[in-house]
């Protein structure tokens, strides 16, 4: 009995070898000291030992029994001590390093002009509203005094919808949109997008921004000086003092009298270039005095009312501004050309 119990030890305490595996370390507790493990079964066998030699043998077993346990708790401590330390190894993280750098995205250069332009105008009081770009042919053109036979109504100049819809050509359905709505004074302007079948080109888009402005009230209060001093004001702001201005006289069917206002170009200073035509002069904006034929589409008496009204090309616009010689390039969305711009408020500032 104490020779299988020696034995017992000996080849169990050889398992619990320093390198013995978890499993390993848990096949020998089982086969040991399981419910049916060698030492339970020994102490069951017990009633066949002499009795004076019980107590010997029982004590071995509890001796044998503390020692393996002892054993295999130490070595579970040192598996589980060196899991911990792998796994703080590989989890290893510098705080130090410095971390990776998230590109920041900006506003698109145009809609940063647009913002910048309103700003101005918001500063001379003009309020900012919002019409829409899917329009009738009543606000587009017929309430804007277009004749029926306009060249303008064509299809290769609008867009049509069908059921009766186009895309606007221009920001101008705006002033029939608020003044329908509204009774005068209004100073407002409306930023927007506009269409035109034009092909993409150095210096036209199909589609392209314009901010419409106008000024009402009783007759006799806003006249064409007026809207020469808004405008001249407007201009300086944006363009910088030294930029040269003249107003010429045009045409449109929704004003009268009309002027187109011309800046001395910013990209070649005047010499001529291929955004000016090579004229040194570059076209930015129409205006005039609202038309008696518009006041009266909105239900305005024209001998009490009267204003200004003009549209801005923002595109064109933002290309001298930022001196950019080919309009594609705002719309062809390459992220190295856009990201030129992202200090664009701090060049308007
Ligand atoms: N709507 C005109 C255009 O698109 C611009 C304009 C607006 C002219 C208001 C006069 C008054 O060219």
């Amino acid at each position: 009995m104490r020779e299988q119990l020696e034995q017992i030890r000996s080849r169990a305490l050889a398992e619990l070898a320093a390198e013995a595996t978890e499993s390993a370390i848990e096949d020998v507790r089982v086969r040991v000291l399981g419910r049916a493990g060698e030492l339970t079964e020994i102490m069951r066998g017990m009633r066949e030992v002499p009795a004076q030699e019980r107590p010997a043998i029982g004590q071995l077993v509890n001796q044998i029994k503390t020692e393996l346990e002892a054993r295999i708790e130490a070595l579970q401590g040192k598996l589980k001590e060196a899991a911990l330390e792998r796994s703080l190894t590989e989890a290893r993280l510098d705080v130090t390093l410095p971390g990776a750098k998230i590109p920041r995205g900006h506003l698109h250069p145009i809609t940063l002009t647009i913002e910048n332009m309103l700003r101005i105008f918001n500063a001379m009081g003009f309020e900012i509203v919002a019409t829409r770009d899917i329009e009738d042919d009543f606000h587009n053109f017929a309430a804007l005094n277009f004749p029926p036979d306009h060249p303008a109504r064509e299809m290769q100049d609008t867009f049509f919808l069908g059921g009766g819809l186009l895309l606007r050509t221009h920001t101008s359905n705006g002033q029939i949109r608020v003044m329908e709505q509204r009774r005068p004074p209004l100073a407002i302007v409306c930023p927007g997008n506009c269409y035109r079948r034009d092909e993409l080109s150095v210096r036209a888009s199909p589609m392209f921004s314009q901010i419409e402005g106008f000024m009402v009230d009783r007759a006799g209060r806003i006249t064409m000086a007026h809207l020469k001093g808004v405008l001249t004001e407007f201009l300086r702001a944006f363009f910088g003092s030294d930029t040269a201005v003249r107003f010429r006289a045009s045409f449109f069917p929704f004003t009268e009298p009309s002027a187109e206002v011309d800046i001395s170009c910013l990209l070649c200073g005047g010499k001529g270039c291929r955004i000016c035509k090579h004229s040194g002069w570059t076209e930015i904006l129409g205006s005039g005095m609202i038309h008696p034929n518009v006041l009266r589409a909105v239900g305005y008496d024209p001998a009490e009312y009267q204003g200004f009204a003009f549209g801005l090309g923002v595109d064109r616009t933002a290309l001298l501004r930022l001196g950019v010689e080919d309009m594609r390039l705002f719309f062809e969305n390459d992220v190295r050309f856009l990201g030129q711009f992202p200090a664009s408020n701090e060049r308007f500032a």
